[in-house]
């Protein structure tokens, strides 16, 4: 359906502007002409009505609260997926037969294991150092050791490139919590699928056995499958701006990396969790409600509110589920803080606040109780969330690569500065 074009007018000029409609949601008006056409940018500081991109790879309805990959629903691929057949949905926009899925899992887990000198990268930090501040760090190095997949001009470095991000970032993460607690690394083990390959590497010791709990394993995985991609968010806008530069995937994921730990971000999880703590008891709820209604106080509730979700974010109603299962796999009969989160959502969704500005739970607000649960320690969250979306970031920056209209990002600005002047000479100038 050609929706053909709009009229824009302005200063007695008309613009005319091409509008193309997408397989669903929001047509896009073109405006790549409209400075050449008018002299004007558009203006949109949060890229909230910014299309960015063409994307084949994840959908959103925020209104509707849907969440699709490649057409498939996030709730069902929770419920009867697994975590590599997501990653390879996303890569290649189909869900994989089995003798797909069995080379491409053969190709990745062949690929979990690092440099052994990477392990000396982890002695520069101090054990106390936030979990985040050494992804960033050794991800970012990773582009040191593996020169021979850092040409993106070939398909063939960018699927190995591809395959070591995915494969090597939970035994990097694995890496970064043994090293914050002071226990030795544990290498991956080929014979544990994804999610208890990272179990064990972050829970065994070297002194005895690690059993892997079924129930728990299928819970990392599924916080996984629902931390794997979400659109244009600010971190994979950040690794597709970084890679639109041609530099390198392993320095793009860094990048992702960086964004993805702000706390209105991939931060919140952590944030979260240390919210439900501050609150203590469901007898101080209404106190925080209200700070979080004055504006004069900068406190949020952290795992409320989302850009693009105007209805409840459907992965927060599976990781609520998978919240429980845990709890009760665990034989935690009464978590505080669940109780606090259960009693916090219930008051702030009849909130009059709340429901105006439309402010749901998101994914960040149960994921903490959960992997606290797991017994990940609150700095270790967002790690795990960048984990997840080491696939998503990977599967939109290769979709960007490979458009063969893709050009280097770089937006303008709408300038408020002086105008020019002439330059003071230092005994002239007056302390302002
Ligand atoms: C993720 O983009 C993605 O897809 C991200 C993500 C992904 O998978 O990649 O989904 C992951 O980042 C989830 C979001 C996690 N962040 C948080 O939980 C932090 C708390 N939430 C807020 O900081 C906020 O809701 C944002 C950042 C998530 C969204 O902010 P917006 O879209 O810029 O909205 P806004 O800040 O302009 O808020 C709109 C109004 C404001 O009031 P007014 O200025 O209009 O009067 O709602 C208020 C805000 O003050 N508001 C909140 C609130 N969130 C928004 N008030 C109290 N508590 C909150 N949590």
């Amino acid at each position: 359906m050609d929706l053909g074009t709009t009229v824009l007018e302005m200063g007695g000029r008309q613009c005319i502007l091409d509008v193309h409609p997408g397989t669903m949601g929001p047509h896009v008006i073109d405006i790549g002409k409209l400075f050449d056409q008018t002299g004007a940018f558009t203006y949109d500081p949060g890229f909230t009505s910014t299309a960015s991109c063409k994307s084949a790879i994840t959908f959103i309805d925020g209104d509707a609260g849907i969440l699709l990959h490649c057409g498939y629903p996030i709730e069902q691929l929770a419920e009867h997926g697994d975590f590599l057949e997501v990653c390879y949905l996303l890569l290649y926009g189909e869900l994989p037969a089995r003798a797909q899925r069995d080379n491409f899992e053969y190709r990745l887990t062949h690929h979990t294991m690092v440099h052994e000198q990477m392990s000396r990268f982890f002695t520069g930090f101090r054990r106390d150092a936030h979990p985040m501040a050494v992804m960033c760090g050794v991800v970012g190095a990773l582009s040191a050791f593996y020169h021979d997949s850092t040409d993106i001009s070939d398909p063939y470095q960018r699927m190995v490139a591809s395959m070591r991000l995915i494969a090597k970032m939970p035994t990097i993460a694995a890496m970064a919590y043994k090293y914050h607690i002071g226990q030795p690394f544990i290498y991956p083990k080929n014979e544990l699928n994804f999610a208890a390959n990272f179990l064990h590497m972050c829970f065994a010791v070297p002194c005895e056995e690690y059993k892997i709990n079924p129930v728990l394993a299928r819970a990392m995985e599924r916080i996984f499958i629902l931390h794997a991609d979400h659109e244009q968010n600010a971190s994979t806008s950040t690794v597709r701006l970084a890679g639109s530069s041609g530099a390198n995937p392993f320095a793009c994921i860094a990048a992702g990396i960086a964004c993805l730990w702000g706390p209105a971000h991939g931060g919140a999880n952590e944030a979260a969790l240390n919210m439900l703590g501050e609150i203590g008891h469901v007898d101080n709820i209404p106190e925080f409600i209200a700070r979080a209604k004055d504006k004069n106080d900068p406190f949020r509730l952290m795992g409320f509110g989302h850009r693009v979700y105007k209805n409840y974010d459907p992965r927060a109603k599976i990781m609520q589920k998978t919240a429980h299962e845990v709890l009760g796999e665990l034989g935690i009969k009464d978590d505080p803080l669940l109780d606090i989160a259960m009693e916090l959502e219930k008051i702030a969704l009849t909130d009059s606040y709340f429901i105006e500005k439309k402010l749901y739970p998101n994914v960040d607000f149960y994921s903490g109780i959960t992997l606290k649960a797991l017994g990940f320690p609150t700095t270790m969250f967002t790690v795990l969330f960048a984990v997840a979306r080491t696939v998503g970031w990977i599967a939109q920056w290769k979709e960007m690569i490979e458009d063969p209209h893709q050009k280097i990002g770089r937006p303008r600005q709408l300038y408020t500065g002086a105008r020019r002047r002439e330059y003071v000479a230092m005994p002239d100038r007056v302390a302002t």
